[in-house]
Order: C-alpha cells, then structure tokens, then sequence
C-alpha cells in the first residue's frame, strides 16, 4: 500500500510486502465472522463515502466493492461511464474533480487504461483502489485469491505450493497481480499459455512457463483458469475456440486427471465450454463461488484498512450497526 501525501491508496500489489499482504488477510478473517451474523453490518465506516468508478463494464467486482463498503456502514456513489457525462465529452480529470468536489473518501476505479487509477490519484483527495487497469493490474482480485487458498489449505505460508495459472496470461491484469501475490506468500507459479498469449518478456513475473497443459497438470495443487480476453483481441491470437478448449481448457479428461485435492480457480465471468468445462467448474474442489464470497470480506478489508480508524476496528468487533 503506497503512501503518497500522507494518502493511502492500493494500485498494485508491488505497494505491498509480505507483511502487508498477510495483514489484510488476516483483517478479511475478522470480517468473515461479521459475515455471519443476523445482520451482517459494522458501523466502522459510517460517515465516509466509498465512490465506485467503472469505465470498463463489470459486474461482481462492482457489486462486491459496494457490498463490501455498505457492509461496513459507508455511504455509496456509483458512477458507470456509459450513463455518464464522458458520453459528452468530458475529460477524465474534470470527471474524477467533479466527484472529488462532492467529497468522497475512496474512489473505487476500473479503466480500460494501465495507469489510469494512479493518474487519478493527482487530481482527488481520496484514497484510490484499483479495481483493474487495462491489462495492468488487479491487486484486489490477487488478495481474495490468496485469501480463498490460504483458507482452504489452513494456512498463511504457501512455500512449495504449485499454482499453474492457464490461458491469456498476455493480456490479464489477474494473471499479473496474482503471480506477484502468490510469489509474496512462497507459492511457485507455472503460466500455462500459447505463445501468442504469454506476454512478449517474463521479466518481473516470478513465474516459470509452459505451452503444455498435459505436461504438468497432475502436478498442480492449483489450476487456475482465466477468460479469454475478446474485448481486448485476443481471440485473434488463437486459431479457434474449440482448438484452445482442447489444447488449454480443463477440459472433461482433464479434470478426471486432477489429483481429488487439486483446486479450480477463476476469477469470472467463465465462459464455460472454452477455458472450463461445466462439469469442471462444478466440481467438489472448485473454489469457485468461494472466491466471490471471499470477495466482499477481503474488500471490506481493504476498504477499513484504507479509511477506517482504531476505534472503528473495536466497533466492529464488538456493536452491529443500526443503520
Ligand atoms: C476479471 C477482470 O475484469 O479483470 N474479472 C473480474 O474482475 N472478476 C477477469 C476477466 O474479466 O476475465
């Protein structure tokens, strides 16, 4: 988490340490049991205003954020480009300096553009999370991601886990933010991509690869499926859909050849039928809606960990909201 005129923010998981990272995992615990009960709110955020800024079309990340800061009692906003002044002609600094002008404490940013949430963090006052830049980052997907493994193997330290993340590595922000999470917790990271959709250099990705599935499939502990990326051309990458199912997908055989403790992961939408089988995504050790439940713990999370204070931490240990 980067510190910038006394401001926090979280744009990459490059501003986290191990230590960081463990923190708001262990945070996200506290808010799993405010999950649970009856009425499944704190008051630790209330009087602040969480702003949610999507440039770029989302649902469960959206959704999960404003979940995520209801539940701590915070105020929302939600911006989404389409139904916005932009489709005037807006710049994207006289949008965000309209909004910071109605004071707002965090802004929630998605943009089609690498960068564009740092950018943002020039021109507002508010504590700025990036919820995915282009094909640059999405730090809060990596940390429910790690969140969702360390809770189903039970613990912190990931030193000789086997994680092959598979598909469009090239142009996935989740690919990138999670090789360098699971790195920070000592996992070993295998890319299981062609080619055409492994990035033009693996430098700073502490991640080996592979073109071949089969090869190393039964030595996973992990396999983590991602989305073709269409929106940002990668379809033409590929010689077709079918022949990536067969060549890359965890495909019905394959996920016969799965150790039982193996786990699936995905961070959605899936597009069953090319990266996944329906009957692969459905199995007993997909994690799959796990990590969309998790998803809202490890943002309230983050969201506390940004604006809340001390005394929010105890009120939300001990009162439930009344709001
Ligand atoms: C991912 C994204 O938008 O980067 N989805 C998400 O946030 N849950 C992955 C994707 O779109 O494939």
């Amino acid at each position: 988490m980067s510190d910038r005129d006394e401001r926090r923010h979280l744009l990459s998981i490059a501003d986290l340490d191990r230590e960081g990272l463990l923190e708001l995992l262990r945070l996200a615990d506290g808010f799993k049991e405010v999950a649970e009960r009856p009425i499944p709110k704190v008051p630790a955020l209330r009087g602040k205003t969480v702003a949610t800024l999507f440039f770029e079309a989302s649902t469960r990340t959206r959704l999960s954020f404003e979940t995520a800061a209801k539940r701590l009692s915070a105020d929302t906003m939600t911006f989404t480009a389409a139904t916005s002044s932009l489709s005037k002609g807006e710049s994207l600094r006289d949008t965000i300096e309209t909004i910071d002008a109605m004071g707002v404490d965090a802004m929630v940013v998605r943009h089609s553009s690498a960068g564009a949430p740092t950018r943002i963090t020039e021109w507002t006052s508010a504590s700025v999370v990036n919820a995915g830049d282009g094909q640059h980052e999405h730090p809060t997907q990596a940390i429910l991601d790690c969140y969702t493994i360390r809770e189903a193997l039970g613990r912190d330290d990931l030193t000789g886990l086997r994680v092959g993340i598979v598909g469009d590595i090239r142009h996935s922000r989740v690919a990138r933010s999670d090789v360098l999470a699971l790195d920070l917790l000592g996992a070993e990271v295998v890319l299981v991509a062609p080619r055409t959709l492994l990035p033009p250099s693996l430098e700073g990705w502490p991640a080996k690869a592979t073109a071949d599935l089969d090869d190393v499939i039964d030595q996973l502990d992990v396999v983590y499926l991602l989305r073709i990326q269409r929106e940002r051309a990668s379809a033409a990458l590929l010689p077709s859909l079918d022949e990536y199912h067969e060549r890359f997908g965890l495909t019905r055989e394959r996920a016969r050849r799965l150790r039982e403790s193996t786990l699936v992961m995905h961070p959605g939408p899936m597009n069953r039928g090319v990266e996944i089988a329906p009957e692969a995504a459905d199995l007993p050790s997909s994690l799959i809606t796990r990590q969309v439940r998790n998803g809202v713990l490890t943002r309230m999370a983050i969201l506390f960990h940004l604006l809340g204070s001390p005394q929010g931490l105890s009120a939300m240990r001990g009162e439930t909201a009344d709001a």
